[in-house]
C-alpha cells in the first residue's frame, strides 16, 4: 500500500492531486477562518467567545492544528516538487518568456506562494503569539477582539494584511481554477464555469478579508 502510493506521488499527476487536496483543506481552513474574523462586526463578546470555544479542547485545537500543518507543508513540497520538474524540463530556459496560461493570478503562483508562507510566520507572532504585536506589552491572548483592532491600528501593519490578502486571493482564484483541471474539467467547454466559480470564490474570500483591515482603518470599527 505504501509503495503504491509513493509510486502514484512519483508520477506529475500523483503530485498535482496531492497539491489539490492539501490546497482544499488549506483553502477550506482560510474560508472558515475568513467567516470566522468578520465576527469583529459584531462585537467583542461574540468574537471573543468564538476564539474561546475554538480553543476549549486542547486535544481538538492541536489535532487540527496537526492536519493543517501536515496539509501545508506537503502543499509546498509537491508545489516544490512540481516546479523543479518543469525547470528541468526546459534547462536553457526560453529565450522569450511565453505564457501558456495567460492569467496573472497563474503566473504569480511560485512567488506568490512563499510570500504568503512568509505572512503565516508574521501573522502567527502577531496575532497568535502576539511577539510583533504594535502593543506588545498589552497583548491579551484571551481579547481577540481589541488585539485586532489596535493591530490594524497601525497603517503599515493593515497595508501588510491588505497585500497579504491579495496574494491570497490570487492564488485562490488560480488555485481554484487548477484544482478543477485536476479533478477533470478540463474541458475547454468548461472554462467558463471554471473561471466563473474560482473568480468568485477569490473574491468573496479575498473580499471578506480585507473588510476587516478596511474596516478599521475606516474607524468603522472601533477598541472596546
Ligand atoms: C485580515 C485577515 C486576517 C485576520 C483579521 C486574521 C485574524 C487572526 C487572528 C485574530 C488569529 C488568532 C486567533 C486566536 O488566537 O484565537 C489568527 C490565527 C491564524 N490565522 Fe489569521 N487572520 C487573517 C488572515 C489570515 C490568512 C490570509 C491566513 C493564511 C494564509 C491566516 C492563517 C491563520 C492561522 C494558521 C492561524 C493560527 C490558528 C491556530 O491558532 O491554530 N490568517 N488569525
Amino acid at each position: 500500500m505504501a509503495t503504491r502510493v509513493m509510486t502514484f506521488y512519483g508520477t506529475s499527476v500523483g503530485k498535482k492531486v496531492v497539491m489539490a487536496v492539501t490546497g482544499f483543506i488549506v483553502f477550506g481552513f482560510i474560508t472558515v477562518h475568513m467567516l470566522g474574523n468578520l465576527q469583529v462586526f459584531l462585537g467583542p463578546e461574540k468574537l471573543n467567545a468564538y476564539a474561546r470555544f475554538l480553543k476549549s479542547s486542547s486535544a481538538f485545537l492541536w489535532a487540527f492544528r496537526g492536519v493543517l500543518l501536515a496539509a501545508a507543508v506537503l502543499h509546498i513540497l509537491s508545489a516544490t516538487q512540481v516546479t523543479l520538474q518543469s525547470w528541468a524540463a526546459r534547462p536553457e530556459g526560453y529565450a522569450v518568456q511565453r505564457y501558456r496560461e495567460t492569467t496573472y493570478a497563474a503566473r504569480t503562483m511560485r512567488w506568490g506562494g512563499p510570500i504568503i508562507g512568509v505572512f503565516v510566520v508574521y501573522h502567527l507572532l502577531h496575532f497568535t503569539t502576539g511577539q510583533l504585536h504594535p502593543s506588545a506589552p498589552w497583548f491579551n491572548g484571551t481579547d481577540v477582539y481589541n488585539n485586532v483592532v489596535y493591530g490594524f491600528q497601525v497603517p503599515w501593519t493593515a497595508a501588510v494584511y491588505l497585500v497579504a490578502v491579495l496574494m491570497v486571493g490570487l492564488h485562490l482564484y488560480h488555485g481554484v481554477w487548477s484544482m478543477l483541471q485536476t479533478v477533470g474539467a478540463a474541458h475547454p467547454r468548461y472554462n467558463r464555469w471554471r473561471r466563473f466559480l474560482a473568480a468568485t470564490f477569490a473574491l468573496l474570500v479575498g473580499g471578506g478579508m480585507a473588510l476587516v483591515p478596511i474596516s478599521v482603518l475606516a474607524g468603522w470599527v472601533h477598541p472596546v
